[in-house]
């Protein structure tokens, strides 16, 4: 984590492959171009973190806080605390990965947080953005449909506005995404782009 001033963009990356692969090398070329454009960016590899599946046992009901004390507290306060969420993930089976999911299920707490106990009082999301990054094999957009409508209800639970997906599909083996120049060079631009908040040109 790098830290550039306490009024710098907070950008906290959620990578969810189980390998060091494509997702992983697009975020951090997105990654490095930010932070020259005066970002703080973390990244956090879910497989290296301890949370199970939300178990659905209502504990979280009363509160919006989640009763299975695990690595997910910790995942939640960084998310918390961020202006950009980027979620990074490859397609498993026209899906987002299991690492992915397992996140997406926990935050039910947070859904819970924002749609039942502060109704009234929701934060502004708009100035808060919800970026993310898809790795495929298959060119076929339909590959991607669910990762992104998973995306944008997490996105919107959580109070970031769907800002913008980045798809990159024909990426089979771990290294095949670093072996492109030009996607390196389109993600280092997109970084720029969020980092200097020009994210108008930007698409969901
Ligand atoms: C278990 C598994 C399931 C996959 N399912 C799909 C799929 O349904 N559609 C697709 O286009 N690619 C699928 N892929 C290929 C990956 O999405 C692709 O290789 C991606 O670039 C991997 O990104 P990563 O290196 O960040 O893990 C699958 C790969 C694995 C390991």
């Amino acid at each position: 984590m790098t830290s550039r001033g306490a009024g710098a963009m907070k950008i906290l990356g959620l990578l969810g492959s189980p390998r060091a692969g494509n997702s992983e090398t697009l975020f951090n070329a997105f990654a490095k171009e930010a932070k020259k454009a005066g970002a703080q960016v973390q990244s956090i590899w879910l497989k290296s973190k301890n949370f199970a599946p939300c178990a659905a046992c209502d504990g979280c009901s009363k509160t919006g806080e989640c009763i299975v004390k695990d690595d997910f507290q910790q995942i939640a306060s960084a998310i918390d605390k961020s202006d950009v969420l980027v979620l990074a993930t490859p397609v498993h089976f026209g899906g987002p990965s299991a690492h992915m999911t397992t996140f997406f299920s926990r935050c039910q707490s947070l859904w819970v947080r924002k749609y039942v106990l502060e109704k009234k009082g929701r934060r502004k999301k708009a100035k808060r953005a919800g970026i993310l990054i898809v790795t495929s094999y298959e060119k076929n957009p339909d590959y991607i449909k669910c990762v992104k409508q998973m995306s944008k209800y997490i996105f919107n639970s959580l109070d970031f506005t769907p800002l913008a997906t980045f798809w990159f599909a024909n990426l089979d083996k771990p290294r095949d995404a670093s072996s492109q120049p030009k996607l390196l060079e389109k993600m280092r631009g997109f970084g720029k782009l969020v980092a200097q908040k020009r994210w108008k040109k930007l698409k969901w």
